[in-house]
C-alpha cells in the first residue's frame, strides 16, 4: 500500500438511515448483552488498550507467562514480550479434556459427501503429521512451508502440523497460477509445499498438482512435495511423497513446543500498489489473541453453534476465521469444497439447512450473487438454524444488507459487517451483536482495544460526516509484524503517509454517533468479489505480453463484484495486422496465466497512447471515468495530450 490517494475519495457524506436495535430473541441469549456494562469496557479499552488486551490474553494457554504486555519501537510493535505459547496447543490440545468428541470440523464435497473430525480425530492426525515433517525431513522451528490445496482437512491438518512445530506456513490460494506460486515460494524460501493432486469446482476437476510441478522446477529451495491423493491412479515423481504413507506409520500424539509468542506464524501474500505481493509476517501470541478474542465476541460463539465462514484458507478470512480464531474457541465449523452456487443456485441454503449452520459468515458479493438468482432459492429452505449473519471483504450496500437481514435472516439475525484487512490479521471495526444496533453498510464501530479514527489530508481528525482516511492510531496485538525480508516497505507502506498513524488505504466518514462507514481503497489496489488485487501486477502481466508496449489498469464499479478490472492497452506496433478480438483473448489469457483466473481482465481497451501528465505519470482518474463510461472529469490541462485518449476498439 502506498501513498498514491484520490481526491475523490475524501469527500464529505451525509446520509440518512434506518437502524435496528439487536433482536430480543438474540439478546437475551448473547454472551454479551448489557449494552452500558460493554460500553463502559469499550470506553476503558479505548484509553487503555493494553489493559484490556492483558486481560484477555489470560484465557489463552501459556506454557510460560510473558514480562511485558506490549513494547512499541515505532513502527515496530511486539505483544507478551517473553510468553511462551503453542498456537496449535491452544486449538487443539487444550480442549480434549472437556470436548474431545465434539467435532471440529465437518466438510462437504461438491458432490454432497461429507467427512467429520473430532477435536480428538484432528488433534491425531496433525499430531502423525508433526511427527512425520519432525522425524522424516528434519524441520525445524524458523523453516518454511508452502501450501498450495483445495479446502479439505488436509489443508487444516497442514497448517496446523506447521504451527506445533513452529515451521511458518504460507498458504497461496489454489487459483493462483504456477508463476505466481513460484514467486511467493522463492520469497519465502519453503523446504516443503503440500498439496493435493486435484482439486474440485462447479463440477470441473482442477489439476493442482500440475501447477505445482511447473513451480517446483524453478524453486530450488523446496526439497519435497506432499501430495495428498484423491486419485489413486496418480503417478509420483521424484521428491514428490504420498501424504498418507508418509504419516502411516507415525505416533498420534505430539508433545507441543513453547515457542516465543513473537515466533512468526504465518506469511500471507497480499496485493500492494507496487510490485511485486507483499509477505505479510503475523505473529503467534498476538495474532492468536486478536482471532480468538473477536471471533467469539463477534460471533457470540457458544458450545452449539456450527458455524460457516464460506471463505478459502488461502485468504487471510480463512486463516483468522475458519482455522485459528476457531478452533482456539473450540468451535465446530463447517467447510465446503464447492462453488456456493453449484450445481443450483440455492446450494448455499440447502447446506445450511442439511447441517443445522447457526451462524453464516460470507462476502458482499456472494450476498449480491444469491439476491440476484431470486428469493425464491431461499424461501424453499427453513433456514431456522441461522442465529447470526456475517459479511466481510468489501463494502456491503444497504440493499444486499436489507436483503440478507429479512430474506436470509427473517428479521431476526443481527448482521455483523467485518472491517479488517490482511495487514490487521483479525477484525478490527464489527458491530457486538447483542449491543451494537446496526445501520446497513456501517462497519459500526471499533472492537475494543482498538482505537481507530479518520484523518484528513494532514493527519487532523475529520468532523462527524467528513470523508477522510482510516488510521489506527495503536498498535494492537494482531497487527502485522513486518514485510517479509522488506521492513522498509513496510514503514513506508503503513507508517510515513501519517506520522505515527497505521495507514489503512481505506477511505471513510464517520457519523455523529461515531459510526464508521468504509468506502474502499483510496490507492491502487482494487477489490474484485472481496479479493484484493493491485493494478500494478495487473499491469506488469499484460507488458510482459510481446504484443503489449504499455498497459493501465483500473477498477470499475460493477453491481454485483464491486468492482471490475478494465485494462487500457496500448499495442506493439510489430508491422503485422492487429487482430483486436484475437489479442483481447490472448492477453486475458496471459493474465490468467500470470496470475491466475481471479485478476482475468473483464475488459480490454486499445489505445493509441495513454493519458499521462508532462511528467510521465498515467492520469488514472481520467482513466477510471472513461472505464465507467462518465463524462471525462476535473482538471485535465496537465495532461500532455488530451486528443490522444483514443480508443482503437470498444
Ligand atoms: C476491504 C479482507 C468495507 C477494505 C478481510 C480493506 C472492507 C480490504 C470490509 C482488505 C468491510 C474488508 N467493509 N471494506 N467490512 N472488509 N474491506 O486484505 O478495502 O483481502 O482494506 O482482507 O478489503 O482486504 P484483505
Amino acid at each position: 500500500m502506498d501513498n498514491k490517494t484520490s481526491k475523490s475519495s475524501i469527500e464529505t457524506v451525509m446520509k440518512e438511515t434506518r437502524v435496528f436495535s439487536p433482536p430480543t430473541e438474540f439478546t437475551s441469549q448473547a454472551l454479551i448483552k448489557d449494552s452500558k456494562s460493554y460500553q463502559e469496557l469499550w470506553e476503558e479499552s479505548q484509553k487503555n488498550p493494553e489493559k484490556f488486551w492483558q486481560k484477555e490474553a489470560e484465557s489463552l494457554h501459556w506454557f510460560e507467562k510473558w514480562h511485558t504486555t506490549h513494547e512499541w519501537k515505532e513502527p515496530f510493535s511486539r505483544w507478551f514480550l517473553g510468553g511462551k505459547i503453542n498456537v496449535a496447543y491452544n486449538c487443539l490440545d487444550r480442549h480434549l479434556p472437556t470436548q474431545k468428541d465434539k467435532l471440529a470440523y465437518i466438510w462437504e464435497g461438491e458432490d454432497g459427501s461429507v467427512r467429520t473430525l473430532t477435536f480428538q480425530q484432528l488433534y491425531e492426525e496433525v499430531s502423525q503429521l508433526a511427527n512425520a515433517l519432525e522425524n522424516k525431513l528434519g524441520l525445524k522451528p524458523g523453516d518454511t512451508a508452502a501450501i498450495y490445496m483445495p479446502l479439505v482437512p488436509e489443508a487444516i491438518i497442514a497448517m496446523l502440523a506447521c504451527a506445533r512445530i513452529g515451521v511458518a506456513h504460507s498458504i497461496v490460494f489454489a487459483g493462483f497460477s504456477s508463476l505466481s506460486l513460484k514467486d511467493r515460494v522463492l520469497d519465502a524460501d519453503c523446504k516443503i509445499i503440500f498439496t493435493a493432486d486435484l482439486g474440485y469446482r462447479r463440477g470441473q476437476t482442477l489439476d493442482l498438482k500440475k501447477i505445482v510441478r511447473e513451480a517446483v522446477a524453478e524453486c530450488p529451495s523446496v526439497q519435497t512435495t506432499l501430495i495428498l491423493r484423491r486419485d489413486p491412479t496418480t503417478q509420483l515423481s521424484k521428491n514428490e511423497i504420498d501424504w498418507n504413507t508418509f504419516v502411516a506409520d507415525q505416533s498420534r500424539t505430539h508433545k507441543a513446543q513453547p515457542f516465543d509468542s513473537e515466533h512468526p506464524l504465518f506469511y500471507l501474500y497480499t496485493s500492494g500498489t507496487t510490485g511485486k505481493p507483499k509477505g505479510i509476517v503475523h505473529s503467534s501470541g498476538g495474532y492468536l489473541l486478536g482471532v480468538a478474542t473477536t471471533a467469539k465476541w463477534i460471533f457470540d460463539l457458544k458450545d452449539q453453534d456450527i458455524y460457516w465462514c464460506t471463505a478459502d484458507i488461502g485468504w487471510i478470512t480463512g486463516h483468522s476465521y475458519v482455522v485459528y480464531g476457531l478452533l482456539a474457541n473450540g468451535a465446530t465449523s463447517l467447510i465446503y469444497e464447492g462453488a456456493p452456487m453449484h450445481p443450483q443456485a440455492g446450494r448455499i441454503w440447502e447446506i445450511i439447512d442439511k447441517h443445522k449452520v447457526t451462524i453464516l459468515y460470507t462476502a458482499p458479493t456472494a450476498i449480491r450473487a444469491f439476491m440476484r438468482a431470486g428469493d425464491e432459492y431461499v424461501i424453499k429452505h427453513s433456514l431456522k438454524s441461522l442465529r447470526l449473519l456475517g459479511s466481510v471483504g468489501e463494502p456491503i450496500n444497504p440493499e444486499a444488507w436489507m436483503w440478507y437481514h429479512q430474506i436470509v435472516g427473517k428479521g431476526k439475525c443481527p448482521i455483523v459487517d467485518t472491517w479488517w484487512q490482511t495487514e490487521t490479521g483479525s477484525i478490527l471495526i464489527s458491530p457486538i451483536p447483542g449491543v451494537t444496533p446496526l445501520k446497513p453498510g456501517s462497519a459500526t464501530r471499533p472492537f475494543p482495544g482498538i482505537v481507530a479514527d479518520i484523518v484528513n489530508e494532514e493527519g487532523k481528525t475529520c468532523a462527524p460526516n467528513e470523508g477522510g482516511y482510516l488510521v489506527i492510531r495503536h498498535p494492537w496485538p494482531s497487527m502485522l509484524r513486518t514485510l517479509h525480508k522488506n521492513p522498509e516497505r513496510y514503514k513506508e507502506g503503513y507508517w510515513s503517509r501519517f506520522k505515527g498513524l497505521y495507514f489503512t488505504g481505506d477511505g471513510a466518514h464517520r457519523d455523529e454517533q461515531g459510526y464508521f462507514w468504509i468506502k474502499g481503497r483510496v490507492d491502487d489496489v482494487i477489490n474484485v468479489s472481496g479479493h484484493r488485487l493491485g493494478t500494478m501486477e495487473i499491469e506488469s502481466a499484460l507488458v510482459s505480453h510481446p504484443r503489449v508496449a504499455e498497459a493501465a489498469v483500473v477498477g470499475r464499479p460493477d453491481e454485483l463484484k464491486g468492482q471490475s478490472i478494465v485494462a487500457f492497452v496500448t499495442p506493439r506496433d510489430s508491422g503485422e495486422k492487429l487482430d483486436i478480438k484475437i489479442l483481447v483473448q490472448e492477453l486475458k489469457a496471459h493474465v490468467v496465466n500470470e496470475i491466475g483466473a481471479l485478476a482475468r481482465p473483464d475488459e480490454i481497451k486499445f489505445t493509441k497512447t495513454l493519458p499521462k501528465t508532462r511528467s510521465g505519470k498515467i492520469m488514472r482518474r481520467l482513466l477510471k471515468d472513461l472505464a465507467s463510461g462518465k463524462e471525462i472529469s476535473g482538471d485535465t490541462t496537465t495532461l500532455e495530450n488530451p486528443g490522444l485518449i483514443e480508443i482503437i476498439e470498444s
